[in-house]
């Protein structure tokens, strides 16, 4: 399963960038909300800080404006990929944009009879939310399992973005679920890296090797 870092905070891309493990950047209009700037200049800026798509989401709720929009968010850079939220309004919007060769991830996909109209219709991706199902108290990894399992026919190729990734247990039960990929935010990637016997075991090699009288 691929990693991409759910942010649009070009510090935290930067800093994950670095660790070699990320393969593209999924952002929001919430997640544009929090930083300043104009969005062209922020996907722009994404796509010269990773290999791989940048998704950028449309705001027009009506099938013209989300065609409009998404063309224009294509025309940013050839990394981008069109974020279109699963309405009857977005299916319309991701058929076009599709056939027009524009990728699409049908996002806010919370069930495997939305997966299968956002494929056919085109889209590249769909994105279910993995912690909006915990918020209201069902299994969002048994939904992520689901969407994959009416995909894994690879009709249309269309992949599994498991969004809403709340902690590295997601990121690891995703892909146990069949996810193609995990969009992570960056404290939840950071915390993927840590476990405590590793730590434990390092000191112990640098405590040996130190009282071993060679030098650090
Ligand atoms: O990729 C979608 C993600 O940004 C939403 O996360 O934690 O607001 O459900 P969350």
């Amino acid at each position: 399963m691929k990693l991409f870092l759910d942010t649009a905070n070009l510090d935290d891309i930067r800093a994950a960038a670095k660790l070699g493990v990320i393969h593209g950047v999924t952002t929001n209009p919430t997640l544009i909300s929090r930083e300043k700037g104009d969005l062209s200049a922020i996907i722009r800026e994404i796509a010269s800080l990773v290999d791989g798509p940048v998704f950028a989401e449309v705001i027009a709720q009506n099938a013209e404006g989300m065609i409009r929009e998404g063309r224009e968010l294509a025309s940013i850079d050839k990394a981008v990929c069109v974020k279109i939220p699963m309405t009857e309004a977005g299916l319309t919007a991701v058929s076009a944009l599709s056939k027009e060769g524009i990728p699409v991830c049908c996002t806010l996909v919370f069930s495997a009879a939305q997966a299968l109209l956002a494929s056919n219709a085109g889209a590249r991706y769909v994105a279910p939310f993995i912690g909006r199902f915990d918020d209201i108290g069902y299994d969002g990894i048994e939904a992520v399992a689901s969407i994959a399992e009416v995909l894994s026919d690879g009709e249309f190729g269309t992949e599994v973005v498991a969004a809403s990734v709340r902690s590295p247990l997601h990121a690891v039960e995703a892909a146990r679920a069949g996810a193609d990929i995990a969009t992570v935010p960056p404290k939840a990637l950071f915390q993927m890296i840590r476990h405590p016997l590793t730590d434990a075991g390092l000191a112990k090699f640098m405590k040996d090797w130190a009282d071993s009288g060679r030098e650090a």
